[in-house]
């Protein structure tokens, strides 16, 4: 179902790699409502991913740029604007990657290389994109600029590894950078803390399917998708939510405000009967 919320609202998509990302399927919504955005992505998942589909599908186009380069995001958002024919509306960065993660090195074994690595890709990238926008004043007054993150930022969730470090540091910088975009620009900057959700970055986690089923009996409304996220996204995008700032927003059905659930119990006690 669509509104036309987002008619005559231009933006930048980060991080649509398959028909599986978040970014993927927001653009899909996006186009529905209206919106125009370029599409963008480091050089070597455009290599790697199926973008050009998503491009052709929606009529944007795609500006490859890796997101810890400056140089990259400031050519990105003179072009967004080029192509666009204005200031911007929105902006999702939904972006993510740890080497830790990959290379299955423990919390408590961390490389500090690949740390820092995972920090600049993960978050430092949202501040330096922030920057660049700011610097050349790319949004318009009442435009809205959205993260994605996941509720090891507050929580312990083992195997999410030093991704839960990043997280926080996104959520910190959303309301640090956010305190000066609303005031100077009354542009609003937020995020959105996603249930689990199969995807590349959510699959390549350590027991991902085992603990995606066990926040989904967790969750009074059972997990989040990723089209239920894009829904989200065109809320936070739309007129609809214009003071709405410097907020992390959950949405996971209701997982983390949980201690336990019945059907979670349940479970428990079936498996104590044995
Ligand atoms: N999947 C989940 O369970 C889940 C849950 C909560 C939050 N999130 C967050 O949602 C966001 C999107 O992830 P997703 O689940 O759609 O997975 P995804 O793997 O489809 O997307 C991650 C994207 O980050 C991009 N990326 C990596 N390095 C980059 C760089 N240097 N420059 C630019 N882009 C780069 C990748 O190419 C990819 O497109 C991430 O921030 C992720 O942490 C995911």
């Amino acid at each position: 179902m669509a509104y036309n919320l987002l008619k005559g609202k231009r933006g930048i998509i980060f991080g649509a790699l398959d028909n599986k990302s978040i970014a993927w399927k927001t653009a899909e919504r996006v186009h529905e409502e209206g919106g125009r955005f370029v599409l963008t992505n480091a050089p070597v998942a455009l290599r790697m991913g199926t973008l050009s589909e998503l491009g052709d599908k929606t009529g944007a186009e795609i500006i490859p740029a890796d997101a810890t380069s400056l140089e990259d995001l400031e050519s990105l958002v003179e072009k967004a604007q080029e192509i666009l024919g204005g200031k911007l509306d929105f902006v999702l960065h939904s972006i993510g990657m740890s080497i830790n993660v990959r290379k299955n090195k423990p919390y408590t074994e961390n490389n500090y290389s690949f740390t820092e690595k995972g920090w600049d890709v993960s978050a430092l990238s949202f501040h330096k994109t922030m920057q660049v926008l700011y610097k050349k004043e790319a949004m318009n007054e009442w435009g809205s600029i959205l993260a994605l993150t996941y509720a090891a930022a507050q929580r312990v969730f083992p195997d999410y590894n030093d991704m839960a470090d990043n997280k926080a540091y996104l959520e910190s910088i959303a309301r640090s950078f956010g305190y000066f975009f609303s005031e100077k620009f009354k542009v609003r900057v937020n995020t959105i803390s996603q249930s689990p959700t199969p995807t590349t970055a959510g699959t390549g986690v350590k027991g991902f399917d085992g603990f995606m089923a066990f926040a989904d009996k967790m969750a009074p409304l059972g997990n989040a998708s990723a089209e239920d996220c894009a829904d989200y996204i065109i809320a936070m995008f739309s007129d609809l939510t214009r003071k709405v700032t410097l907020q992390n927003l959950y949405h996971d059905g209701g997982f983390t405000k949980m201690g336990v659930s019945n059907d979670v119990m349940t479970i428990f006690e079936r498996g104590m009967e044995k």
